[in-house]
């Protein structure tokens, strides 16, 4: 079911404090069949995105179509909905068996036990827990007791499946495996699923398209390697990737970007945007008796944009060691070694406040570890404006 959001708002307000603008004028559309991660720091509105699409909020504003339907205004039970939290929320006292057909209690014409039984099986069967359903959920692990969440979500055979911080709450280890098999299940049911986390990896690896947010507006829409390597800004490009993307200041004199005085790559900077075209009006042919005649004219003037300071990004992997000339040096205050490869940590050079971590291949090792400063050229980096847009 191909689920679309249409200036998507939602405030809260309260007696006391301000109005919250939780969501703010959100449109995006999620496929048939696809698995959205919906990413984003705490509190920039991933949950109330997700509980508006469930129907457990009502938009202050905006639309939700369910295919060609809109839902707007549909209650939860008749939105063909699944919906799984981060705290499971199973009934104690309840059997998995019967945690998982609880939602079958409501559905009309009644089921018969038969019925339900086969369904309980099968929903068993999807998230592998076939051999639990005669447990209580107080004698699962974390991760079991999420399947059984799953299940349950499953059980009335949604259209849409919608998971908040479903793995928030299991161990580290739990935690992967759980992420592996909720990819499974997905791909296994094809159910257009959304994934709310704040975790990057975490969207990353299970996502097929994420939409990043911010202060309830989203930053970017897209599959995860391509916004990882194309991020629109800089917020996109420092929520993304582990360790995370270096940013140091920079300036762009006459077109050409610059580190500490040094360019920084002098084989493509001219390609930064440092002119543009200005649209100049021109004086109006006058008559005789003083009156402006004609039409307008214009001249296009091609302007150099004014040297200015700007944010330089080069993510961890992307030096490259050029001892000899490279243009980018640092200062290294110490290795790490991180598996096979190292992680250099230090600035860069005559940047006090600066920050720098270096991942190069372990082969590299004798060429550092004595050094104090190394030149490095990137492989690959991001301009963006002190705004924060992305201009290379
Ligand atoms: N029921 C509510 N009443 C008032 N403010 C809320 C309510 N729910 C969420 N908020 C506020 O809306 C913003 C977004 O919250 P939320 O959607 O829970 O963020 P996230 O899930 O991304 O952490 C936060 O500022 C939060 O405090
Ligand atoms: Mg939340």
């Amino acid at each position: 079911m191909e689920v679309r959001i249409k200036n998507l708002t939602k405030a809260f307000t309260s007696q006391k404090g301000p109005e919250v603008i939780a969501v703010n004028n959100m449109s995006f559309i999620i496929p048939d069949g696809v698995l959205v991660g919906l990413l984003g720091p705490s509190g920039c509105g991933k949950s109330t995105t997700l509980y508006m699409i469930a129907g457990l909020h009502k938009p202050t504003e905006g639309q939700i179509f369910f295919g060609d339907e809109e839902v707007t205004n549909v209650p939860p039970e008749h939105r063909g909905i699944g919906l799984v939290f981060q705290n499971y929320a199973l009934y104690p006292h309840f059997t998995v068996r019967q945690n998982i057909t609880f939602p079958l209690d409501n559905v009309r014409p009644k089921l018969d036990r038969q019925e339900k039984e086969a369904i309980a099986r099968e929903m068993a069967r999807i998230v592998d827990i076939e051999h639990l359903l005669d447990r209580k959920p107080k004698e699962l692990s974390g991760g079991q007791q999420q399947r059984v969440a799953i299940a349950r979500a499953l059980s009335k055979r949604p259209k849409v499946l919608l998971l908040d911080e479903p793995l928030s709450n299991l161990d580290a280890r739990l935690r992967l495996q759980t992420r592996e098999e909720i990819k499974r299940i997905q791909r296994e049911t094809q159910i257009t699923t959304i994934f709310v986390t704040h975790d990057q990896e975490e969207a990353m690896s299970i996502s097929d398209i994420i939409v990043v947010m911010k202060d309830g507006v989203i930053q970017q829409i897209g599959e995860p390697q391509h916004v990882y390597d194309e991020p629109e800004n800089l917020f996109v490009a420092q929520f993304l990737g582990s360790p995370a993307i270096n940013i140091f200041d920079g300036e762009i004199k006459k077109g050409v970007l610059y580190v500490e005085g040094k360019p920084v790559d002098t084989s493509d900077v001219y390609k930064l945007p440092h002119v543009y075209e200005e649209k100049i009006e021109l004086p109006r042919v006058v008559d005789e008796k003083g009156k402006e005649v004609g039409e307008v004219q214009y001249e296009i003037k091609k302007v150099s944009k004014k040297d200015r300071h700007v944010k330089v990004g080069i993510r961890p992997e992307s030096f490259r060691l050029n001892q000899k000339d490279g243009h980018i040096v640092i200062r290294i205050d110490y290795i790490e070694h991180i598996g096979r490869d190292i992680s250099i940590v230090g600035g860069i050079d005559q940047q006090e406040d600066s920050r720098v971590k270096i991942i190069i291949p372990s082969e590299l090792r004798p060429k550092v570890i004595d050094q104090t400063i190394c030149r490095f050229d990137a492989a690959r980096y991001y301009v963006f404006e002190t705004d924060g847009t992305r201009i290379k």
